[in-house]
């Protein structure tokens, strides 16, 4: 497998090809995952949970999203690095800078940031700067005491329009990637129709250009509770491998995710 780039996954989409991703903190499973034909990982701030036993993702810091991604780094051949910005890392534009700066030096290809159009100075500096930039809408964990709850998000029709525009406003500023999560399917659809830039979805429906899970739910381990829209692709295949090339599969063969994994 050749490497993959920012390049490589707007061709896919370009081309109609679906992108499956999954999320890693470790260097083993990071090669697994490479192996097995993952077109990106993404350390996730999701670590704050399913590592840390953490009820929130607000607790981790960039020191700990830097050694996680230090650690996938040594694991990865050819996938795409994505690592997320914490909590209040990227607060302002010059806290985003220093935090981008150390996931990038510690082996991310992309960082990610959880927000709508506020972010768009600090997407354009980054970019400016030699930083690509993967945005994420929807229910965006980091405010999840705003919400109230992790609740679907983009119910109602004047939310639903807010996160179009801000989709494309973040976009225009620059952004090479776009994570939607648990929104709508028909929101879901509708940005990803929307944007020239590729749009990953978790809970997002089949329409948008591609998914991501977090490992642990792709593989059953549930700490908690098991969502709605993951589902257990070792249960099938009782190999960690072949789980993720039939997660890999079935995405490009618009079989995951079925209808009993998305919001209407
Ligand atoms: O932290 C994470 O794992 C994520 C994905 C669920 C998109 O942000
Ligand atoms: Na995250």
């Amino acid at each position: 497998m050749a490497k993959i780039t920012t390049a490589t996954l707007l061709k896919m989409k370009q081309q109609g090809k679906k992108i499956s991703t999954i999320t890693a903190y470790d260097a083993s499973f990071a090669k697994l995952f490479d192996q097995a034909g993952i077109h990106a990982i993404l350390i996730g701030d999701s670590l704050g949970m399913v590592l840390q036993g953490q009820d929130s993702t607000l607790p981790v810091t960039v020191d700990d999203m830097a050694y996680h991604t230090q650690c996938v780094k040594r694991g990865v051949e050819d996938t795409l690095i994505i690592a997320d910005m914490p909590f209040m890392s990227y607060a302002t534009k010059e806290q985003a800078f220093t935090s981008a700066a150390q996931l990038m030096q510690a082996g991310a290809s992309m960082i990610k940031m959880e927000g709508g159009a506020w972010l768009n100075d600090t997407i354009s500096a980054l970019v400016e700067r030699g930083i690509p930039v993967c945005a994420h809408l929807g229910l965006t964990p980091q405010s999840v005491n705003v919400f109230g709850g992790f609740k679907v998000q983009g119910r109602e029709n004047d939310k639903a329009q807010q996160m179009i525009e801000d989709a494309k406003a973040l976009e225009t500023a620059g952004a090479q990637l776009l994570v939607l999560e648990c929104i709508p399917s028909a929101l879901g659809k509708a940005i990803s129709q929307a944007l020239t830039i590729p749009v990953i979805g978790i809970g997002a429906g089949k329409d948008t250009d591609g998914q991501i899970l977090v490992m642990h739910d792709a593989l059953g381990i549930a700490c908690n509770y098991m969502p709605k829209f993951s589902r257990n692709f070792l249960k099938d295949t009782g190999d960690i491998k072949a789980a993720v090339e039939l997660y890999i599969s079935e995405v490009s063969a618009g079989n995951f995710p079925g209808d009993e994994h998305i919001f209407n």
